[in-house]
C-alpha cells in the first residue's frame, strides 16, 4: 500500500525548533526511519513538508489520484485554523491520523481546537517522534487487516 506522512508549518525546522516543545529529532530522521518501517514491511511511504496551506491542500487532493491508502498528517499550526485543509481530507475521503509531537491539551487554550480530530481514524500527540513511528503502525496494521 501507499502511505502519505503530510507535515505541516514550521516543522522543517524541528530539532532546532523550540527543543524543549518539540524535541531534538530533525523531520529528516523521522521521514527516514518511517520511510525504513514501511519498506521493511513491503509498502511504500511519500512525505510532504509545506508551509503554504494551498500546497498541502494540493497535496491532498494529488494524494486521491495517486491511489494513497493512508495518510498521516501534523497539519500543525494549521490544525487550529484550516477549515480548507479539513474540506480537502473529507473531500478525498482517504483515512487519515492525526499526529501531534507535543500534547496540545496541555498547552494553550487556543491549540486544543483541532479541525481534524473528529474526522481523524485517530489522534496522537504527546509522544514526540515516537508518535509518528505509533501512526505508521496503526495505519500497516488497518491496512494490513483489509
Ligand atoms: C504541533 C502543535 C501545534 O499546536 C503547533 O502549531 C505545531 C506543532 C505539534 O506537533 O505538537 O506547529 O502540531
Amino acid at each position: 500500500a501507499t502511505i502519505l506522512v503530510l507535515h505541516g508549518p514550521n516543522l522543517n525546522l524541528l530539532g532546532e525548533r523550540e527543543p524543549a516543545v518539540y524535541g531534538n529529532t530533525t523531520l529528516a530522521d523521522i521521514n527516514s526511519n518511517l520511510t525504513a518501517i514501511a519498506t521493511g514491511r513491503g509498502h511504500h511511504l511519500l512525505t510532504m513538508q509545506s508551509n503554504a496551506e494551498y500546497e498541502l491542500i494540493d497535496r491532498v487532493h494529488d494524494a486521491r489520484l495517486e491511489g494513497v491508502n493512508f495518510i498521516l498528517i501534523n497539519p500543525a499550526g494549521f490544525t487550529h485554523t484550516s477549515i480548507a485543509l479539513r474540506d480537502a481530507l473529507a473531500a478525498v475521503a482517504i483515512p487519515f491520523i492525526e499526529i501531534h509531537l507535543s500534547n496540545i491539551h496541555a498547552r494553550e487554550p487556543f491549540r486544543q481546537k483541532s479541525w481534524f480530530s473528529d474526522l481523524a481514524r485517530g489522534v496522537i500527540c504527546g509522544l514526540g517522534a515516537h508518535g509518528y513511528e505509533l501512526g505508521l503502525q496503526a495505519a500497516l496494521h488497518n491496512l494490513e487487516q483489509s
